[in-house]
């Protein structure tokens, strides 16, 4: 959006007029939130027949693999595009290195290739890159001394992207927020004749307390103690860095950028978009979702309203799309 031009002022112009029927606000509304708009993340776990509530994300729950059909199949009907699948790994498979994320036959693959053999070509299937729900240290990326070290990381999420290329999977969402991942993973799928694979990198990933739901849904909280990504994950209190962040990542080759977390990085999202023009979208992450749903469980929102808002705004700022725990509801809604 540009600079306004100046206008007449009050009384010969009365912004109410536009507002005065629900058809008039129709014919001036600027933004739409479509169920394309949405994408459905979906936390899956071992077993079959078996959906385990996640305390701190009322309404969301882990599924075992054909309940992650079920889903998929049900997010095409709602008319979502595509869904992520996040994998809440069997403790006893987490260790140091994390080697559980390379391995083809691991839980998110597995869950790849049934989601994808379910439902073809008429919904895309995002898998998250990072090492955090394989390691016994709830890191990201592999540890050395204490310190997340970069370009051996690097090497490990390579061979993770083309594992999950193997399994079906459309798009690699790196999320581990390593230098350089984006360019290595990029010659990595192409090397493997995975060209066709696209990547949405999570270029604008904050260092966020808004991720602790997704740590209980994964599993991953536990193994993270303490802990905290500072060291990789971005200020929240920088925003230039961010277009440095996107500007990296768009020229080592992603297809679409992604800010997150969303609500309270709107300005983020507002100028990554302007200033690239690129494939936008925005994660409404797990503490956001929490956030919501617990207030209108005390009756103190509205959920509908607040979702359907709370969605808008995204658009409103210049996102191509959303990621959202509500995707579901949302879509049946609209
Ligand atoms: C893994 C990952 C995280 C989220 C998405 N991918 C957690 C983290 O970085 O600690 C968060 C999503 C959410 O909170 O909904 N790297």
């Amino acid at each position: 959006m540009s600079e306004i031009p100046p206008r007449g002022a009050y009384p010969g112009t009365r912004p109410r007029r536009n507002r005065r029927h629900a058809w008039s606000r129709e014919l001036v509304r600027e933004h739409e939130l479509r169920p394309s708009d949405l994408i459905w993340p979906l936390f899956v776990q071992e077993g079959s027949g078996t959906r385990t509530e996640i305390l701190s994300m009322p309404g969301v729950q882990r599924l075992t693999i054909d309940l992650a059909v079920e889903a998929a199949e049900q997010a095409v009907e709602a008319k979502i595009p595509a869904i992520a699948i996040f994998p809440a790994t069997d403790p006893s498979l987490k260790t140091d290195d994390a080697r559980e994320a390379v391995n083809p036959e691991n839980l998110v693959c597995r869950c790849v290739r049934a989601v994808k053999s379910a439902v073809g070509d008429r919904l895309g299937v995002i898998c998250d890159v990072a090492l955090d729900p394989y390691s016994s240290h709830g890191q990201d990326g592999l540890v050395r001394n204490g310190y997340v070290v970069n370009d051996e990381t690097v090497e490990v999420l390579c061979r993770q992207s083309i594992v999950q290329a193997e399994a079906g999977c459309d798009i690699i969402a790196p999320s581990d927020m390593m230098d350089g991942r984006v360019g290595k993973i990029r010659s990595a799928l192409d090397g493997a004749r995975y060209s066709h694979v696209q990547i949405l990198s999570y270029a604008a990933k904050y260092a966020s307390a808004f991720y602790g739901p997704f740590r209980d849904a994964v599993g991953s909280a536990g193994n993270l103690g303490g802990g905290d990504k500072r060291t990789y994950q971005m200020d929240p209190a920088n925003t230039d860095e961010a277009l440095l962040e996107v500007q990296l990542d768009l020229s080592e080759g992603a297809d679409m950028v992604m800010v997150k977390p969303g609500m309270p990085y709107l300005d983020i999202v507002r100028r990554v978009a302007e200033t690239f023009g690129a494939p936008t979208y925005v994660y409404q992450v797990s503490g956001e979702y929490a956030m919501l749903t617990a207030a209108a469980q005390q009756g103190w929102l509205r959920r509908e309203a607040v979702m359907l808002e709370s969605l808008l705004a995204f658009k409103r700022a210049g996102a191509s799309g959303i990621l959202t725990y509500f995707a579901l509801e949302a879509a049946r809604l609209l």
